[in-house]
Order: C-alpha cells, then sequence, then structure tokens
C-alpha cells in the first residue's frame, strides 16, 4: 500500500482516530494535510521532523468557504488532491441524552458538521480528481448506524446519512474512477472518547462484549482499512462500508 507521491487531506486530524489515519498515511508516503477546527500545527510539526511532508489547516468542515480555503491552500501547496479521508465529526464530545432533549440548535450543528461537512469537502475536491480521473474518498461513518444506538439520535442519524451519501456519490464520482467508500469503526479508544467518562463506563465493556474479538478497540485498529482504501489497490471497491470494529456488526 505504497501511498508514494498521493496528496491526501485528512479531516479531524487534530487528535485521536483522524491523527492516526495521518500518521499512517504519512508513513506510507503520502503529502497530508491535517485539517482540523483546533490547531493541528504540533501535529503536522511532529510528521514534518519524522520526514514527512504535512501541513495544518484549521478549517471548519461546516463552513463552505473555509473548505473551499482548505483545498485551494493544498492545491498550491502540492499541485493536487488524491484522498480525502472525511473523519472530522462532533463524537467524542457527544453526552448521551433521550432525543426529547435534543434541541434543534444541537440537531442541525450535528448535521452541519457530520454530514453536510463531507458533503462540502468531497464537492470542493471532486474537480480536482475529476481532472485527473483518479481519485479517493474515505468516509468515517459508524456501528452506531447499524446498530441504531440510542440516546445519541442525532449522531446516529449524521452518521447513516454519510452511510447512504457513500453510496450515492461512489455512482456518480466513479465515471470519473474516483472511489468512495466508508470505514465504519466501532467504539474506539481515541484519546476523546478516553475522557469522556459517562460515554467510557456505558460503552467500553458493553462494545468488547458484542465482538467476536473480545477487546478494546484503539485508533490504531482503524487506519490499515482506510490505508486500503486510499490506495491503488483498492482501485476496484466503491460504495462499500467496512466494519472495523472487531466483528461486532455483521452487514
Ligand atoms: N471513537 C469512536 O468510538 C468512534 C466510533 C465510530 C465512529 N467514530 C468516528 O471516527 C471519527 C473520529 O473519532 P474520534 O473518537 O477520534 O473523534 P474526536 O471527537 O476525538 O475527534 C474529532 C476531531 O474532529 C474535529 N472537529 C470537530 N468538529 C469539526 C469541524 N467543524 N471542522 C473541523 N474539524 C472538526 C475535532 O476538533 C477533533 O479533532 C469521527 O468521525 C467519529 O464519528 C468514532
Amino acid at each position: 500500500m505504497n501511498l508514494t507521491e498521493k496528496v491526501a487531506i485528512v479531516t479531524g486530524a487534530q487528535t485521536g482516530i483522524g491523527l492516526a489515519i495521518a500518521q499512517r498515511l504519512a508513513a506510507q508516503g503520502a503529502a497530508v494535510a491535517l485539517v482540523d477546527i483546533a490547531d493541528a500545527q504540533p501535529q503536522a510539526r511532529a510528521l514534518c521532523e519524522r520526514g514527512a511532508r504535512a501541513i495544518a489547516l484549521q478549517v471548519d468542515v461546516a463552513n463552505e468557504e473555509s473548505v473551499q480555503g482548505m483545498v485551494d491552500a493544498v492545491v498550491a501547496q502540492w499541485g493536487r488532491v488524491d484522498v480525502l479521508v472525511n473523519n472530522a465529526a462532533i463524537a467524542a464530545t457527544i453526552q448521551l441524552r433521550p432525543f426529547t432533549e435534543i434541541t434543534v440548535a444541537q440537531w442541525r450543528r450535528m448535521q452541519d458538521v457530520n454530514a453536510m461537512g463531507p458533503f462540502l469537502c468531497s464537492r470542493a475536491v471532486a474537480p480536482h480528481m475529476q481532472a485527473r480521473k483518479s481519485g479517493r474518498i474515505v468516509n468515517i461513518t459508524s456501528g452506531t448506524a447499524f446498530k441504531g444506538a440510542p440516546f445519541m439520535l442525532d449522531y446516529v442519524s449524521s452518521k447513516g446519512a454519510l452511510m447512504t451519501m457513500t453510496r450515492a456519490l461512489a455512482r456518480e464520482l466513479g465515471r470519473d474512477f474516483i472511489t468512495v467508500n466508508a470505514v465504519s469503526p466501532g467504539y474506539t479508544l481515541s484519546e476523546g472518547n478516553l475522557a469522556n467518562e459517562k460515554f467510557l463506563a456505558t460503552y467500553r465493556q458493553a462494545a468488547i462484549e458484542s465482538r467476536a474479538l473480545p477487546r478494546d478497540g484503539w485508533p490504531a485498529d482503524i487506519v490499515g482499512a482506510v490505508a486500503f482504501l486510499a490506495s491503488d489497490d483498492a482501485a476496484f471497491i466503491s460504495g462499500q462500508i467496512i466494519a472495523v470494529d472487531g466483528g461486532s456488526v455483521y452487514h
């Protein structure tokens, strides 16, 4: 899975699964833009110190102008975009609550970041990929959408939208030989999830018990599937959702 000469954008790359993905793509030779609403300069600098090509861009994926600026900056830096990983989301910070307590503002922001964000990022990179008749989009969805996990209806609905977006976009962009796939993690011990005590207490043991492989899942468990889908080896795979969850959901 050699990614040398590939240019990748990873959103939500300041921490957790996104950072692990950026590190893996860089280790396999890709130039990587670490995109986040938070400052990912230290993370990008650490990659450069290890000999990788990396930049950090502070972007709100739910903001149209901010997203266009992201793609313009990457193209100005490296001349192309080969890979987009739509990982940014309101995720580890979510609070479990009955759906009757979700406000309209909370619902809207969740959909804006988790569903519209991937739409905006995909729309902004598409012309560059279409011009080259190649590209890889990898969406990070969630096993909660397969399972219908309760008490986070706004989050689960946003990830369900991303799953169906993956399939429909695969057909639209496939005409230009751009693949669109998704990786669906199960409950994963990202730094953010380890800090969310209520979430941890509710899900950690339950997740282990739901798995064919009964152990914790870590960001490092997710990155191999993403790197594969980003590589030339996955050129004939599109519209797929790969669950990386220790064998918890089968679909
Ligand atoms: N950790 C899990 O258990 C798990 C399970 C299934 C799916 N996922 C998915 O994997 C991805 C990463 O999970 P994580 O646990 O590392 O999440 P996290 O919450 O720790 O990190 C998310 C990152 O996205 C960034 N972000 C949030 N809003 C943004 C915005 N508007 N614009 C740009 N960046 C923004 C955050 O600053 C953060 O760096 C998410 O898409 C999540 O839904 C995670």
